[in-house]
């Protein structure tokens, strides 16, 4: 799927559940109030293979002089489909059911005349074998736009598409039930829906943020209540000019939904004719789940001897009762070796599950494309070389049809003959070693950011609520890589050759997996290691706990919007339950030891699966983030502080970005 919204006017919010002080933030008044056509926009930017919109419209019995206290809902319009929009836009409807479309229908925004909701769906399809046209509506009149992928929790033929499979089962909710449908979901989602019985607004996204949804709660200058997948353009303008002349901070239009279940019910007492609509928050309901998002580990501490033995009593004792089944594979060779790799064994059994259920591709929607079929590569992977995306290529090569080629995507912003690309080169030449009949592609993607003025505004736009140049440089690094545009080298080069001839190559891969999660769970960044010398293991586990419980703020919905804006579908390996689940029952000390140098002791658990996937080179590369690694921070300070030395002193990576001083 792709990406929703929803607009919702003339509806008087009770947000007071939400919101402590039952205030309503106070937005600066420059802000544009922007209309269902922007929103259409930024979602018709990513080329889904479907754009439908529904309005719905509630009429206040009050408003009717009605006796009755009913809520009256109606649909117009219906859904209409938009296909092959590219470039000419006047002509590119189609009817649905012999309906009349709306072409482009044009509505006012604050304040409305009557309360509406209306909705947008965009659908770039991936599974299921008929074509789905979102919004999606049932005999029952629910509503849904959905945009995700159910990996587990819910069963989903391999033919079928799991929005249509969604769509039913929470139709067949009671009143109430429809945390406990959500709640089993595994994978990544965001939904919006309509319960046409309880006149209730329901809208959700997962327990870690896979999927962005940004909401604009409803504040005295626009009064409406606001969901998308991504923000406009045009909002962007004063969004990203967020400090004031006299250095306040205004608040920003959009903000990222913090995960959870919501609803909104319109049957509420109204006042003077308006329809009021309370917003609550609801728990998961599933206790698993529950457990991962308050994310505490039993083991944190290890006591002396824990140290010495840790490996050979996690063979036998309390910590592995709880792990995957039985085929823990045993190891052949040496005594060490088996010592070291029953936990390292167990992540990587989940973690290939977890590659597995994101690149299998019987429920991949391949109708009209069979002529493409051949040369398809479906499944690239976000590639630095790094130790978390060599783990991920060398599993998607066990996962994958051996017939499909893997497209290795690198962003370098250091030219064409980078000594940067070294590690991305070696990991390619070490993964034709481990695999050498599966064909690789790394794809060379080649920017300079002195010539990308206009797509850094554009990516300003998808990062936002983002706004450093930390998010910035990151968000150019993953949209550019998921455009795919780069050079591959000619077959069978060996990549320490200095003469290889090279071939323009764009990546159509409609699936892009990324390590995201695995430095936040593994205890890979630099300050968990001064968190551990500073205060211990207490302080290094308090360190990672809060990583983990915010990267849906600072990380996810914004790498995912940068690469939802290519029409691809970002999807994170390291972030699938069963992952979380089996890495947090380990004992810390199993996970991580940071008395170790770097590239040796940090993601010590993550090194160990590397070995045993045969990737002992990639096993004990230090960590290089992604800004880093691709030059893109160094290419920005120099731009934007005369120099990277000047820049490092200014705590450039974390500066908020202002408009005026480096977009002109
Ligand atoms: C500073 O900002 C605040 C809040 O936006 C505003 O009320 C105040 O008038 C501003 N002061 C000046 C001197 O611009
Ligand atoms: C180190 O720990 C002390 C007390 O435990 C604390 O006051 C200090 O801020 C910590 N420093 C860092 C860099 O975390
Ligand atoms: C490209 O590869 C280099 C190492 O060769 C790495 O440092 C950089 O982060 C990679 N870029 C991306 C976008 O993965």
């Amino acid at each position: 799927m792709c990406g929703i919204a929803l607009i919702i006017c003339g509806i008087r919010f009770h947000l007071s559940s939400l919101f402590l002080n039952s205030t309503l933030p106070v937005l600066n008044s420059d802000q544009l109030a922007f209309d269902i056509d922007d929103l259409r926009e930024a979602l018709r930017r990513r080329g889904p293979d479907r754009l439908g919109s529904t309005k719905l419209l509630l009429h206040s019995p009050i408003l009717n002089r009605l006796p009755v206290r009913e809520i009256v809902s109606s649909i117009e319009g219906e859904v209409k489909e938009e296909s092959g929009c590219e470039g000419d836009e006047g002509n590119c409807f189609s009817l649905e059911n012999g309906r009349t479309p709306h072409l482009h229908t044009h509505f006012s925004t604050i304040p409305c005349s009557s309360a509406e909701l209306h909705f947008l769906g965009a659908t770039l399809q991936l599974r299921g074998v008929s074509p789905v046209v979102q919004p999606l509506i049932d005999s029952a009149k629910n509503i849904l736009v959905y945009n995700g992928e159910i990996f587990g929790g819910i069963d989903i033929g391999s033919d079928e598409n799991d929005g249509e499979v969604l769509l039913q089962l929470l139709g067949e909710c009671c009143l109430g039930s429809i945390p406990g449908v959500l709640s089993r979901i595994k994978g990544p989602w965001a939904i919006i829906y309509w319960q046409e019985s309880a006149k209730t607004l329901w809208f959700a996204r997962d327990a870690f943020g896979r999927r962005s949804l940004l909401v604009h709660w409803p504040t005295e200058e626009d009064s409406r209540l606001l969901l998308s997948s991504v923000s406009p353009v045009s909002s962007n303008e004063h969004s990203s000019d967020i400090e004031a002349e006299n250095g306040t901070t205004k608040l920003n239009f959009w903000e990222e939904l913090r995960c959870g279940i919501y609803s909104i019910s319109m049957d509420a007492p109204d006042v003077d004719g308006v329809l009021v609509g309370e917003v609550k928050k609801h728990d998961w309901t599933n206790p698993v789940l529950e457990e991962l998002i308050k994310w505490e580990r039993t083991y944190v501490e290890p006591k002396p001897e824990d140290l010495h033995i840790s490996h050979s009593k996690s063979l036998t004792g309390k910590h592995d009762t709880h792990l995957v089944n039985s085929d823990i594979v045993p190891i052949k060779s040496g005594s060490i070796q088996v010592s070291i790799s029953v936990p390292a064994q167990a992540v990587l059994i989940a973690l290939r599950e977890s590659v597995m259920r994101r690149s299998s591709l019987h429920t991949v929607f391949q109708a009209g494309r069979l002529d493409m079929r051949k040369e398809i590569v479906p499944v690239a992977v976000l590639f630095s070389g790094g130790l978390d995306s060599m783990i991920i290529a060398a599993l998607l090569h066990q996962c994958l049809d051996p017939s499909y080629d893997i497209d290795l995507l690198n962003v370098s912003f250091d030219g064409r003959s980078a000594p940067d690309r070294i590690s991305a080169r070696a990991g390619v030449n070490e993964l034709r070693r481990i695999a050498p009949s599966r064909k690789w592609k790394l794809v060379e993607i080649n920017a300079e950011l002195s010539t990308l003025t206009f797509e850094t505004k554009h990516v300003m736009s998808l990062i936002n609520p983002a706004n450093t140049y930390m998010d910035l440089n990151i968000g150019i690094a993953l949209w550019l890589a998921a455009g795919g545009d780069g050079w591959v080298y000619e077959e069978n080069t060996n990549y320490n050759d200095e003469d290889c001839r090279c071939i323009k190559y764009k990546s159509k891969a409609r699936i892009l997996l990324v390590g995201s999660g695995a430095d936040e769970q593994c205890a890979g960044y630099g300050r968990h290691r001064t968190k551990y010398r500073n205060g211990s293991w207490l302080s290094l586990n308090e360190e990672m706990k809060l990583d983990m419980q915010r990267i849906w703020k600072r990380n996810l919905g914004r790498d995912d919007r940068c690469i939802a804006d290519h029409g691809k579908e970002a999807r994170f390996p390291f972030l699938d339950e069963d992952v979380i689940r089996i890495l947090l029952g380990f004992p810390l000390w199993e996970v991580t030891n940071l008395d170790q140098p770097s590239g040796i002791g940090d993601k010590k658990i993550l090194r160990e699966v590397a070995e045993l996937l045969g990737l002992h080179e990639a096993a004990s590369l230090p960590k290089r983030a992604i800004q880093f690694g691709s030059r893109i921070a160094r290419e920005s300070n120099r731009k934007n502080y005369g120099s990277n030395r000047a820049a490092n002193q200014a705590s450039a990576g974390s500066a908020v970005i202002h408009k005026r001083l480096d977009m002109a």
